[in-house]
């Protein structure tokens, strides 16, 4: 680990990957920036992990309101670097197109595309005067194989994988990495609890994405790994 402490903002911190993820960006020193909607979820963890001698920030925000992620950047930015956005909130419904009210459809394209579009549009200024910076975008398997009953979460996530595949372009000039991560069946709240305690030998778990994406931050020099793709062993669920 570097000796300068390296800021890590990380979405959707309150659980599952993203909770995992602030684990071991905290574990590995760096200063990291907890956010999500729930602060009782946020408080609990900063001091889960302040009993293992390790501290994290908390900054609530709702990444479907843009005036929020505005405010928090520039929160965060006004005394840290962002050196690191981990693009992870996220939500879905497993309902057919025909079933899922216009609500639910706004809140998955909302808070998976425009949100994850929002931090990316408010943190690049910082990392573009910075002279560099690395954007992970936790995307899904679904961006990459069809899955019924996903119709908004399938189009909220290739949504985000053509927006940052055009941005990858534009920014490989200021040394900024765009890295999207797409991963498999992975146990968490987001899935109903039926399938999860079926399918628990099964799906991947939050901490092996978490490590995935601290890995893909970690690389040195010149190399980035730009889309990875896992899944379980078994293959998807
Ligand atoms: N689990 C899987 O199998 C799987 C597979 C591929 C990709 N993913 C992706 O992984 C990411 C994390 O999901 P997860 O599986 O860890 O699910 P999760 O446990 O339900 O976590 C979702 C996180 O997103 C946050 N969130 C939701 N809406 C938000 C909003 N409007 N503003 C800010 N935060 C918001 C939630 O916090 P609050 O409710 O407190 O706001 C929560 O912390 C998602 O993007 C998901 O699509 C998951």
């Amino acid at each position: 680990m570097a000796e300068k402490k390296l800021g890590v903002w990380i979405t959707g911190a309150s659980s599952g990957i993203g909770r995992a993820a602030a684990k071991e960006f905290a574990k590995i020193g760096c200063d990291v920036f907890a956010s999500a909607r729930r602060t009782t979820e946020l408080e609990r963890l900063k001091k889960e992990l302040n009993k293992e001698k390790l501290s994290i920030d908390l900054y609530p925000c709702n990444v479907a309101s843009s005036a929020n992620v505005d405010q928090v950047v520039k929160k965060i930015t006004s005394s840290h670097k962002i050196n690191c956005l981990v693009n992870n909130a996220g939500v879905t419904t497993f309902k057919k197109a025909a079933d899922n009210s216009i609500q639910e459809i706004n809140d998955v394209i909302n808070t998976n595309l425009l949100g994850s579009i929002y931090a990316i549009k408010y943190v690049l200024p910082y990392m573009i005067a910075d002279g560099g910076g690395t954007i992970i975008n936790v995307i899904s398997s679904a961006a990459k194989k069809i899955f019924t009953s996903s119709s908004a979460y399938t189009a909220s996530k290739m949504g985000l994988m053509g927006y940052t595949n055009v941005l990858r372009e534009e920014v490989r000039q200021h040394k900024i990495r765009v890295i999207n991560i797409y991963p498999g069946a992975t146990e968490t709240p987001m899935w109903p609890q039926d399938v999860r305690k079926k399918n628990s030998e099964r799906m991947m778990t939050s901490e092996k994405i978490a490590g995935l994406i601290v890995w893909a931050f970690l690389q040195e020099g010149n190399m980035v790994s730009e889309e990875i793709v896992v899944k379980p062993i078994q293959g998807d669920l």
